[in-house]
Order: structure tokens, then C-alpha cells, then sequence
């Protein structure tokens, strides 16, 4: 049989390639069910995109075959225009998908102004295809609008709001205030999920008491897989060329990557391809295998340093070396980096919104456990 199990990275997952995460997926299924508004975080490459996109609105949408679910990536959203243009071509592609009858574009034409709302056949794909028919001469429809649509919807029949990536918002004036007001406007059981992985500005967004957004929703946080959960995912990708890992290494390699599934994976992934044949793996695996992934990445990662200032890189090097850092403006470490508390302040804000660094229970680490690697080989 030709083994066609791989382990994947830098992409989105399909459910089958999802290891566990099924109580996450069960609680997160419950609460939308229930009309919950939901904070769902995690680390960056924790699989919460996969888990939502891939498990959760595909289960939603067999209960609710008539719901409409609007999934919104805001990645990288500067103006309330482009976050309306999100909005709007999210919506449209939701729309799209329950091919709705003339009555309810002529409902929805109605209800906003300036709109054209039509059902067509997509060129390339031959798919029905919804437009709002933005008029050219009008400015987008406010996003307000779209979620408001979304809740007469649910009205009728049933709905689910995702917003991915949902700190972004934060660097957009009034966005914050806007939103508020919108989801406050909405059926109490319409389930919305904003989700990130920036936590300290989603930190921002959601506890500060004095922000528009305090307090909303319930918070949840993804959880780590177990070396018994991913002793099988592994196995079914190793044995086929002749490897096998057991528990013990998988927990061992599980904390060397800080338990971030897609490092796991390109540990995985780098032993298919080098170690075919090599039988039961060791813990003396683990390094040339980190040796061999961050050498693969050098590029990447010199790449990725040019964003970063001398000082930002000179801390996340001292950083990488001495992590878990429970103190990083303590003289002991700064001490070492030749840098003061109020320089040191503001460049470890800037790189934790960046979510390049994280703050975890035992102190500061990387974000990227590879990053770190490479950070102290470099
Ligand atoms: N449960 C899992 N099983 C296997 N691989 C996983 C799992 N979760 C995450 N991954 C790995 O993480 C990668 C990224 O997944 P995904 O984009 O869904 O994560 P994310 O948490 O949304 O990340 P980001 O915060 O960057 O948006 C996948 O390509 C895969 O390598
Ligand atoms: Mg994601």
C-alpha cells in the first residue's frame, strides 16, 4: 500500500489530519451550539484555524444544514474599509453556498441601501455565485451592516459568526467600539468566535475594563497534545518507511518543541525523509533531526530577522538561550544584554504583540520552539 500520510506544515489541515484535539473541538461545538460568544486563543501553529475550518463548521453545518457561517480572516487589517471589504466577501461566499431564493435577495436588497443583490454562475468554477452588488458609486457597506444581516438570518434559521485573527482590529481606530456596538445588537443566542493567536492584544481587547470589548465573551484556550495522542499520528507516518517511536520519545520531543504541533511535525517530517529504515527512534534522534530542520530554515529565519532591530535580535537571542525567562527586565538577565529596564520594557511589548515571544506560566519563551533552535546555534 503506498503510504500517503505526510506530516504537514505551513498549511491549513484537513480533519483527518488533525491529531485529537477532540475535546476542544467537543467543548468549542458545545458552546456554539448553545449561542456562546467565544475567545478562542492559542499559540501560533497550534492547529486552531484547522480545528474551526476543517472539524467544527463542517459538524455545525450537518446539524444546521440551512445556517449560514461567516468565517472572517482579518490578518493584517489597517482601515474599517478593509475590514468592511472582508466582511462583505466572506459574506457573500457564505451567501453563495445556501444558493438563496429571489425572495431572500429581494429582502436583503431592501434592507440595505444601495445594493443589487444577485445569484450568478461562477465562470471559472460553474459554482452559484452571490454579489451584493455594491453599487461603484457608494463606498463599501460598513461591516456593522453585514453582522446585522447575519442576525436577521438567524433569526430565521441559524447562524455562526468566526472572526480569525480578530487582534488585528486592535490597531484600527474605533474598530474595537464598532464592533461592540454591532454584536450587542445581535440575537443573545447567535454564536460568534474571535480568534488569535497575539495574546497579549487580545488580552487587551478583552480584559482591559475600560475597553469597548471587556468582558465579552468566555475565553478558551487550545489545548496542548499528549505524547499518547501523538504516539499513533506518528507511527501512522513512520512505520510505512520503516520507523517507530514510543511514548517516552514522543514526550520528549513534545517538550523540546514546547508543544507546538507544527515544529513536532517538521521533526516528523525530517525523520521520514532521512531516516527511512531506522527503526525504533531514540531520544538521540531528536538532535540531529532540530539540527537538520533549522538548517533547512536558515533562510527563512535570516529572512525573517531583517524585520527585527540589532536590540530586538540581541535580546531574542539571550532570550532563546535562557528560556524560560521569569524575569526578563531583571538586572541578572538584562545585565547581560547591556540593556536598560526602559529600553527593554517597550521592545518586549513590541515583540510579544508580535507573538514572536510568549509569556507563559514558567516565564518569557519563543514563540517558534525551531526559531529558538536557530536563534542559539546562530
Ligand atoms: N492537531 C494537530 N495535528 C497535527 N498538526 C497540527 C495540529 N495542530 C496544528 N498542527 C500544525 O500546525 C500547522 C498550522 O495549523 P493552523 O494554521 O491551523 O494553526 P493556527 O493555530 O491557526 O496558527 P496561527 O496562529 O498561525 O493562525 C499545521 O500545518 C500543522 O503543521
Ligand atoms: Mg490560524
Amino acid at each position: 500500500m503506498i503510504n500517503n500520510k505526510i506530516f504537514r506544515h505551513d498549511i491549513l489541515l484537513d480533519n483527518t489530519e488533525i491529531c485529537n484535539l477532540q475535546q476542544d473541538s467537543d467543548a468549542l461545538l458545545k458552546g456554539i451550539v448553545q449561542g456562546h460568544r467565544i475567545v478562542f486563543i492559542g499559540r501560533r501553529n497550534t492547529g486552531k484555524t484547522s480545528l474551526v475550518k476543517a472539524r467544527i463548521i463542517p459538524q455545525f453545518q450537518n446539524m444546521n444544514p440551512k445556517a449560514l457561517v461567516v468565517f472572517i480572516d482579518l490578518m493584517g487589517v489597517k482601515t474599517l474599509n478593509q475590514i468592511s471589504a472582508r466582511f462583505q466577501s466572506a459574506f457573500e461566499h457564505s451567501i453563495s453556498r445556501l444558493n438563496p431564493t429571489t425572495a431572500f435577495l429581494k429582502k436583503l436588497a431592501l434592507s440595505i441601501r444601495n445594493l443589487r443583490p444577485t445569484m450568478g454562475i461562477d465562470a471559472l468554477t460553474g459554482q452559484p455565485e452571490f454579489s451584493l452588488g455594491v453599487d461603484s458609486q457608494h463606498s463599501s457597506i460598513p461591516f456593522a451592516a453585514i453582522i446585522s444581516e447575519i442576525g436577521k438570518y438567524h433569526i430565521e434559521h441559524s447562524a455562526l459568526l468566526v472572526i480569525d485573527e480578530f487582534q488585528d482590529v486592535h490597531y484600527v481606530e474605533e474598530a474595537e467600539a464598532l464592533f461592540r456596538n454591532a454584536f450587542q445588537q445581535l440575537p443573545a443566542d447567535l454564536p460568534v468566535v474571535a480568534m488569535g493567536s497575539k495574546k497579549s492584544i487580545l488580552a487587551k481587547i478583552f480584559a482591559v475594563p475600560k475597553a469597548p470589548l471587556a468582558s465579552w465573551g468566555r475565553q478558551y484556550e487550545i489545548s496542548k497534545i499528549s505524547s499518547e495522542d501523538y504516539t499513533p499520528y506518528f507511527n501512522e507516518r513512520l512505520n510505512p518507511v520503516g520507523c517507530t517511536v514510543k511514548e517516552l520519545l514522543m514526550g520528549a520531543l513534545i517538550q523540546e518543541m514546547d508543544g507546538i504541533p507544527e515544529a513536532i511535525n517538521l521533526i516528523g517530517d525530517w525523520w521520514q525523509r532521512h531516516y527511512a529504515g531506522g527503526g525504533e527512534l531514540t531520544s538521540q534522534d531528536i538532535f540531529p533531526a532540530i539540527a537538520g530542520v533549522v538548517e533547512e530554515r536558515h533562510s527563512l529565519f535570516l529572512e525573517h530577522m531583517k524585520f527585527y532591530t540589532e536590540k530586538e535580535e540581541t535580546f531574542l537571542r539571550a532570550l532563546a538561550r535562557s528560556q524560560p525567562v521569569k524575569s526578563p527586565l531583571g538586572s541578572l538577565f538584562l545585565s547581560k544584554l547591556k540593556m536598560s529596564p526602559g529600553g527593554a520594557g517597550p521592545l518586549i511589548k513590541r515583540l510579544e504583540a508580535d507573538a514572536i515571544i510568549y509569556r507563559q506560566p514558567e516565564g518569557f519563551v519563543i514563540g517558534d520552539p525551531i526559531l529558538a533552535h536557530w536563534l542559539r546555534r546562530n
